[in-house]
């Protein structure tokens, strides 16, 4: 047997794979083919937007291979990619940030990869909330450090506050890796308390990361401001971001970071390294998302998700699936299942082999919600979510209340 290295013992399977194998097992059956009258699946799984490229993005791919223009980039990203993500900022978020602190990577994966290795290492600890996106966890045990998970419930919009990364913190901790609005809950951390968090990890010494990948899709103006925005962020904040969900471009693998001034040039040098540039292809496409056209096409898809969690949350209360905390951005809803099932794995693959709707269960974001909660993601169209909703209902509705 090929002896493995140790760091892979800290990495965990990714669940919701598995839930998905099966879902796609069941739709292959007689009772999801439609040809035989069946009923299709409905894939509520999916943490990924289902619109993709603008036409002009698409065109500015075309015209790039067109040209052959698909040598390396520099490590840090198109210069001019570079400045169209820093005037973004100014006109999205009303934040000013410098082109030279923006780092281009392949997704916001890359991103945070970088970043962890630049900052951590072994027997660093980083607290980050329960739930939260598993891979995060990843990328902080990939480069030797410890994840420490701190249960957060929906008092705290199912996110670390000030008072709790205060309580934990420790001679080992590092930072803390937050993300805003988050995966699975589509909460975020109120302005306010991100600056509390902000302030409390920097009379530490530490570093605040922030994972923005969903910031584009906020849907309240209470909550969508990026932490670049909080006072001195320049110095200790990194922030990353990507063209994966706003942007609708998951497959091409493209994100950024806005760097410390100071961090650029060590992420630099590890970015030369491991990577050489992000897609160049991808890249230059890229710089089509700015464009007025594109723009105006991002905010139309913004309203349309706005829209399904409108409809969707209230139609999830009414069927007795709580959702404790409304999300204010990205596009899932975190719901409880208690009231059917002690086991949201077991009412999961219940409502796929039932209602033949794919749902992913708490298991892969952390221990603490795992059994109660449940992650919908409405990145399906309405007529979609609302006939989920009623074959839920159909199926629920006879089910024994525990
Ligand atoms: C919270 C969060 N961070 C990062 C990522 C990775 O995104 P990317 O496609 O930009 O690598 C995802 C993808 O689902 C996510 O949900």
């Amino acid at each position: 047997m090929m002896r493995t290295a140790s760091r892979l013992e800290h990495i965990e399977p990714f669940y919701v794979m598995e839930c998905a194998k099966a879902a796609d097992a069941i739709a292959r059956s007689p009772e999801c083919d439609a040809a035989r009258g069946g009923e299709p699946m409905i894939y509520l799984n999916i943490g990924e937007p289902d619109f993709t490229a603008t036409p002009a993005v698409q065109r500015a791919a075309v015209q790039c291979l067109d040209a052959g223009a698909t040598q390396y980039t520099p490590a840090t990203g198109l210069p001019a990619l570079r400045s169209r993500i820093a005037a973004w900022y100014g006109t999205r978020f009303g934040v000013t940030v410098a082109p030279e602190r923006i780092v281009v990577t392949a997704g916001a994966s890359a991103a945070l990869q970088l970043a962890c290795l630049a900052l951590f290492e072994t027997g660093d600890e980083v607290l980050m909330p329960d739930p939260s996106y598993p891979c995060n966890r990843h990328f902080v045990a990939a480069a030797g450090a410890l994840a420490l998970l701190l249960p957060a419930g929906a008092a705290a919009r199912f996110q670390l506050d000030a008072a709790s990364v205060a309580r934990a913190w420790g001679p080992r901790t590092r930072g803390v890796l937050l993300a805003s609005p988050s995966n699975p809950t589509g909460t975020s951390i109120a302005p306010r308390e991100m600056a509390a968090i902000v302030h409390e990890v920097r009379r530490r010494g530490g570093v605040t990361l922030v994972d923005e990948i969903y910031l584009g899709l906020s849907y309240d103006e209470a909550f969508g401001h990026s932490a670049l925005g909080i006072a001195g962020a320049g110095d200790d904040v990194i922030s990353i971001n990507s063209f994966s969900k706003y942007f609708g471009m998951t497959g091409w693998r493209l994100g950024w970071m806005v760097l410390p001034p100071a961090l650029v040039a060590p992420v630099e040098k590890l970015a030369q390294n491991l990577y050489i540039c992000a897609s160049t292809l991808a890249q230059r496409a890229a710089l089509a998302c700015f464009e007025p056209e594109s723009l105006e096409e991002y905010e139309r898809r913004r309203e349309e998700f706005r829209r399904r969690r409108d409809y969707l949350v209230p139609a999830l209360q009414a069927l007795g699936l709580d959702v404790p905390v409304v999300p204010d951005g990205a596009f899932y809803a975190w719901f409880d299942c208690s009231r059917y099932s002690a086991s949201s794995w077991d009412f999961c693959f219940e409502m796929m082999r039932r209602a033949h709707v794919a749902l992913t269960p708490g298991r892969d974001f952390g221990p603490a919600l795992a059994e109660r909660f449940v992650r919908l993601s409405f990145a399906s169209g309405l007529p979609q979510l609302e006939q989920a909703v009623a074959r839920l209902g159909r199926e629920l509705g006879p089910m024994q209340e525990r």
